[in-house]
């Protein structure tokens, strides 16, 4: 059970889940971060973090300087020269501020907010005032088990307005010791690739200008002792839950200290805060480890899985777009969903195409009607062949985009992102839809409504494939302009929102690009994300891997692809695309008109054992045994709760000829339990310290999969 307690006299807060301690000080009135990892006992610790007069510091305190002091939120101004959590300019222009204690609270955390969170738990609440300014900051702390999740608001009791020029979701402050930064980076159909750099004085920071998470940069940073491995060590991991424009940053200071921070990105960003308003941050979640990579992993799975993710089955899917792309009409596609039921799918999802005038990419997003060219019949036909199989029926839209040349476009110009003078940038021959623009999202919300109302539909794959340039809308004035971005996340989240409460029974899968917006402030409405568009098994166990460093498996949704990945011309065995590509919700985007017989049955044994341990991706538990960014070996392990049952992947992607014999060893299992493993029965002690063997000394790839049972 997670805690928050007071020791009034030493004003000592402390957050307490189940491995970990956060303990904070009011000192003169400031709120003084003391201590944050593996837990310790409620007592006063101040006097373990003693202050020097410094030399060249500034010395408003009497001991102590704003150039050392571990400010919880720091700002500009008052001597503190390192990485600042906000600023805020005032009516005078003038950005000092000085925020000192008030009083706290606890209370149940905040049900929705116009932003994503985690739901449930005691939240303290710690109120700051600049009695000056008049300005309140409110700093939230919500500790759960595994994790705390933070953010802060700031209140203008002001008579005058005022600009919010920064403001983190978090400010950290913590002496370093020899830490590593783990961070993922990545690109188009090469996403979350893990990166680690040791920490020098200075700042590394991490960002996103694009008004989307990514796929440059994941919202998600992490901080680990130098000899922390997948299993041991002190490990600290930091995710917003935001999919918009972000930065996260360790600063390390002259006296070897590391801030940590993150939030919106601050770049060409500024809020005009009118007298009574608030502005709330997107929250970040804080999980510490003192078991390695792994156990960090799993907190960030247990929590987003408990509190932030709705439930889904993970059904099974077949995706028309690498099959057929732009190139299908009725009887094609009635042929692909009566093959598809042959092979076990539970949901046929037609991808772009199917609506306007829609044959290539240049036209027609924001007409969602059907494309009467290609289906004169409309949509029905193909739900009522799909209702006929037991089927669910999917279908994929890009509501936040709209083509020049499009109908809609042609009604409203102005809908779109940009300035009054300059000729907006397009992508993918495409523009961004304004969605600072009420009207749009009023539009959005009736189109879709209507979409899904009229139409018998299970899923919808919700697509975004430009990044967002103009940071301008036609409808913000002068003084509200630098706010666009933000505020055009506040529309997606109230969209989203709106149709994912109107159609709970749908499941939303989230894409852009492929993985370019995978971060938990979308995991809130998409139980699962479109990870790459690169299908190729090679590239993806990589991917699933930096992934799966802080999103669970249950999100990382995977389709088995052609022979020759189309991302990247790869020639790959069948066995592996099955075996890689189903670690996670999954399914077939290739053509299977044109398959032998023998393939499709292979296809479809492989999706009859996936049913069978479909729940461990669902609930369990994630052992990353090989790690592939190490070496040419990748393996995952997924056991149960109640440690009964296990699935096993071991990859390897370059040969030995004539290699040694390695063991894999499992992990999470119960020692004292037999288990059935390859008709064998084994204890769990065993398969944990003797560990399962492999070589792979000839062919190109080499994989095995193992389903474990425990038996007696
Ligand atoms: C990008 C997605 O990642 C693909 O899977 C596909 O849906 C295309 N968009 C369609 O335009």
């Amino acid at each position: 059970m997670s805690s928050i307690t007071f020791l009034p006299n030493e004003k000592i807060f402390s957050l307490n889940g189940e491995n970990y301690s956060y303990v904070m000080q009011i000192k003169d009135g400031y709120l003084r971060h003391l201590y944050y990892g593996e837990k310790i006992a409620n007592e006063d610790i101040s006097s373990l973090f003693p202050q020097f007069l410094r030399a060249f510091s500034t010395n408003n305190f009497i001991n102590d300087s704003f150039d050392t002091f571990s400010n919880e939120f720091p700002t500009l101004g008052k001597g503190d020269f390192r990485n600042f959590a906000f600023l805020i300019k005032t009516d005078t222009g003038s950005r000092l501020t000085d925020f000192k204690y008030e009083h706290h609270e606890i209370i149940d955390k905040p049900k929705e907010t116009i932003l994503p969170n985690l739901k449930g738990g005691k939240t303290l609440v710690i109120y700051l005032k600049d009695a000056i300014s008049n300005i309140e900051l409110n700093l939230y702390y919500t500790p759960y088990d595994k994790g705390v999740v933070r953010s802060a608001r700031i209140k203008n009791m002001a008579n005058t307005a005022v600009y919010i020029k920064k403001i983190s979701s978090f400010s950290l402050d913590i002496p370093n010791n020899n830490y590593e930064l783990v961070y993922l980076s990545g690109s188009y159909a090469r996403e979350r690739q893990i990166e680690t750099t040791p920490l020098k004085p200075g700042l590394f920071e991490i960002s996103s200008l694009r008004g989307t998470s990514s796929h440059q940069f994941n919202p998600f940073i992490a901080i680990k002792e130098k000899h922390t491995t997948e299993f041991s060590g002190n490990v600290y991991g930091f995710n917003l839950v935001y999919g918009g424009s972000f930065s996260l940053s360790a600063y390390t200071d002259q006296y070897d200290y590391v801030r940590l921070m993150g939030g919106i990105n601050h770049a060409d960003f500024s809020w005009q805060l009118n007298p009574k308003e608030t502005f709330i941050t997107p929250e970040v979640v804080l999980v510490f480890s003192n078991q390695g990579m792994n156990l960090l992993s799993q907190h960030f799975h247990d929590l987003y899985r408990d509190n932030l993710i709705k439930k889904t089955k993970l059904p099974i899917v077949f995706n028309s777009w690498e099959s057929v792309y732009f190139d299908f009409d009725e009887e094609k596609l009635l042929s692909l969903i009566d093959k598809s039921a042959l092979l076990g799918i539970e949901i046929f999802v037609l991808d772009d195409g199917w609506f306007g005038n829609r044959n290539d990419d240049t036209t027609s997003l924001g007409d969602w009607y059907t494309n009467i060219k290609k289906l004169p019949n409309g949509l029905k036909p193909l739900i009522n062949r799909c209702k006929k199989h037991n089927m669910g029926f999917g279908l994929w839209i890009e509501p936040e985009m709209i083509s020049p040349i499009s109908e809609l476009y042609q009604k409203h110009p102005n809908w779109v992102l940009r300035d009054s003078r300059h000729e907006p940038i397009q992508a993918r021959n495409q523009y961004v839809l304004d969605l600072t623009n009420k009207e749009v999202i009023d539009y959005l919300k009736n189109t879709i409504t209507k979409l899904l109302t009229e139409n018998d539909i299970s899923y919808v794959k919700w697509d975004m494939n430009r990044s967002l340039t103009e940071n301008c809308s036609l409808t913000l004035d002068a003084d509200n302009m630098e706010e666009t971005h933000h505020r055009y996340m506040l529309g997606v989240y109230e969209l989203l929102q709106y149709i994912t409460d109107k159609f709970p029974h749908i499941l939303f899968e989230g894409s852009s690009g492929g993985g370019g917006r995978v971060d938990p402030g979308m995991l809130r409405y998409f139980p699962q994300i479109w990870t790459s568009d690169n299908n190729d098994p090679i590239s993806r166990s990589k991917i699933i891997y930096g992934t799966s460093l802080c999103y669970p498996l249950s999100t990382i949704s995977n389709h088995i692809g052609d022979e020759i990945t189309h991302a990247n011309g790869r020639q790959t065995p069948l066995e592996i695309r099955t075996k890689i590509n189903t670690l996670g919700p999954t399914g077939i985007e290739f053509n299977i008109l044109n398959q032998d017989l023998s393939i499709l049955e292979k296809v479809k044994t492989k999706f009859t054992d996936y049913k069978i341990w479909r729940n461990l991706i669902i609930d369990g538990d994630l052992y990353r045994l090989e790690n592939p960014f190490q070496g040419d070996i990748f393996s995952f392990l997924i056991i149960n709760r109640e440690k009964t049952k296990g699935h096993l992947v071991i990859l390897s992607s370059n040969i030995t000829t004539n290699d040694k014999t390695y063991h894999t060893k499992l992990k999470g299992l119960n020692p004292k339990k037999q288990y059935l493993i390859n008709n064998e029965k084994f204890f769990g002690s065993t398969l944990m310290n003797v560990g399962i063997p492999f070589r792979h000394s000839f062919g190109n790839y080499m994989v095995k999969s193992y389903y474990l049972e425990e038996t007696l």
